[in-house]
This record gives C-alpha cells, structure tokens and sequence, in this order.
C-alpha cells in the first residue's frame, strides 16, 4: 500500500488476534510498531517475530484503563522512533464478554470496568496521540468497534455500548480534526476466528456462523489487518469518519 513505508505506528491492544495480525502487516509494509498490550508476553513475541523477519518493532507492557500508562505508551513510541504518525486503538477485554448479560441483571463492577478498558482506553489513546501526530503534521487513527455495535444482541449490553462508544469518539475526532490533517475511522469485524476463538468456540457453533452468513468462511485476523493497513495508508487519504464493517456481509448497513 501506498505511503505506509517509514511511518510509525503504535498498536494499543497488539499482543495477540487482531492488533497482534495489524502489526505484522503494517511492519511488512515497512511501518515500526510499537506493541502495546497488557500481556507483555505476547507483545514480546509479536515484536520479536517482527524482528526476526527484518521489520522494526517494540513492545511496551500497558493498561488501557490507565492514563498515565496510556501516556507512557506513547511517549515509548515517540522516543524510540522520534514520533508518531499511526495510532491503531485496539485494545478491549474480552474476557468481560462472558458474564455480560442484559440491561437489568448485568453487574454494574462488569458495565463500569468493559467502558473503562474497551472504550475510556480508547479516548485515552485519542488524547495522548493527537498531539503527537499533530507533531508530524498529521496522521490516521483506526479505533476497533465492532458488528455488535449495530445488531442488538439481546445480551452484551456493556460491550455494545463501549462499542457504540467507539463509533461517536472516531466520528468526534474526524469532525475535530480532520481540517489538522488526522484521519480517524473505525472497523467493525464481524466474528474473527483468533487463536483464542479457535481454541474456544465449538466446531458446531462456527458451522452455525457460517451457515447463517454471506461467506463461505469466517473471518481472519489478517482480513481485518488489510483494512487497517489500507484506512492508514495513502490509498485511505480521503476516508474520515467512517466504521467500515468487514466481516463477510453479515451486517450491509448502507
Ligand atoms: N475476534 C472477533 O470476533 C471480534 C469481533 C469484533 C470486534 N473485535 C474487537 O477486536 C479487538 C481485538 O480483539 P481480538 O478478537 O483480537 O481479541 P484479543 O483478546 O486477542 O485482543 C485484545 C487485546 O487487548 C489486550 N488487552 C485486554 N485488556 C487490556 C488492557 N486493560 N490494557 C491493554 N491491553 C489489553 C489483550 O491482552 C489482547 O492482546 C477488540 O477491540 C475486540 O472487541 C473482535
């Protein structure tokens, strides 16, 4: 993809599935990335496998939930690679999901805590990014939503609603800042068959997935890799605000 090669990018949430799949693409397309996640682990082993393969990249232990931590995350990014021009916030806490139930029964700890990582992190992320890309004269933030933003599920009410978070922060950012040179847009994925999907989800629920959508196949992390690569390159330069679902033509909003 055009323009992509020397920028720098940080990947807030980059340890494994998604942000894990982002950043190996947007090194193989020549960006250094800072990985960011709570599993320093993980971010290790992304950037190490980065490096192994001759791109660039750094891996910073962070919680999204923190702000001095967000902070530091993005003061990593500007130190070690002299600023940044890509900001990909990622992060969200899926392990909530499991005990998110309706409006009426789910527990206010559970709502309080999904809001502060899966959508607090990412005006965390927004706020200590913009005055860095500002720096450079501009840059692109990819914020992850996702379908259950749109589809009303009748539980996951605390993530639907970070979620539907997302899509108003990116639409404010690309309002506030779009005329300074920052694109802001979101990604709506459908189900992503990560690792931790595949080890999790039974083989007749992923049959049931696919049986009621418009593919052939669910969706890989490297599908949603390829659309934030794109949203943060120069052939995504006239795209603001907007949440682009991939996800197999589950959704077809229009
Ligand atoms: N996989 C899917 O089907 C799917 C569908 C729609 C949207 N999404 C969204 O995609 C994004 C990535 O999800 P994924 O499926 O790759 O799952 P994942 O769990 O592999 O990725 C989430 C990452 O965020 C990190 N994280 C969790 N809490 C954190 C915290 N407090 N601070 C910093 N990092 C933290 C995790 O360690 C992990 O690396 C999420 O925002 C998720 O809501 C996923």
């Amino acid at each position: 993809m055009r323009g992509l090669k020397d920028k720098v990018a940080v990947i807030a949430g980059g340890g494994t599935g998604i942000g894990a799949a982002t950043a190996v693409r947007l090194a193989e397309e020549g960006v250094a990335v800072t990985v960011g996640d709570i599993n320093i682990e993980a971010a290790q082993a992304v950037a190490g496998k980065i490096a192994g393969a001759g791109g660039k990249a750094t891996a910073v232990k962070f919680d999204a939930s923190d702000d001095a931590s967000v902070k530091a995350l993005v003061q990593a990014a500007v130190e070690i690679y002299g600023g940044i021009d890509l900001m990909h916030a990622n992060a969200a806490d899926l392990s909530l999901c499991l005990t998110d139930t309706d409006a009426v029964d789910v527990s206010l700890d559970l709502f309080d805590r999904t809001i502060a990582v899966n959508l607090r992190g990412h005006l965390l992320c927004t706020r200590h990014a913009i005055p860095a890309l500002l720096k450079r004269g501009g840059g692109a933030i990819v914020y992850t939503s996702s379908g259950a933003a749109y589809v009303g599920e009748p539980e996951r009410v605390s993530y639907a609603v970070s979620k539907s978070g997302i899509n108003a922060l990116m639409r404010h950012v690309a309002s506030r800042w779009g005329k300074e040179g920052i694109r802001s847009n979101a990604i709506a994925p459908g189900l992503v068959m990560t690792d931790n999907a595949l080890a999790n989800m039974p083989q007749e629920a992923q049959d049931h997935m696919i049986q009621i959508g418009r593919s052939p196949r669910l969706g890989r992390p490297a599908d949603i890799a390829s659309m934030v690569a794109m949203l943060m390159s120069d052939d995504g330069d006239w795209i603001n605000g907007q949440v682009i679902s991939i996800d197999g033509g589950i959704t077809m909003r229009g």
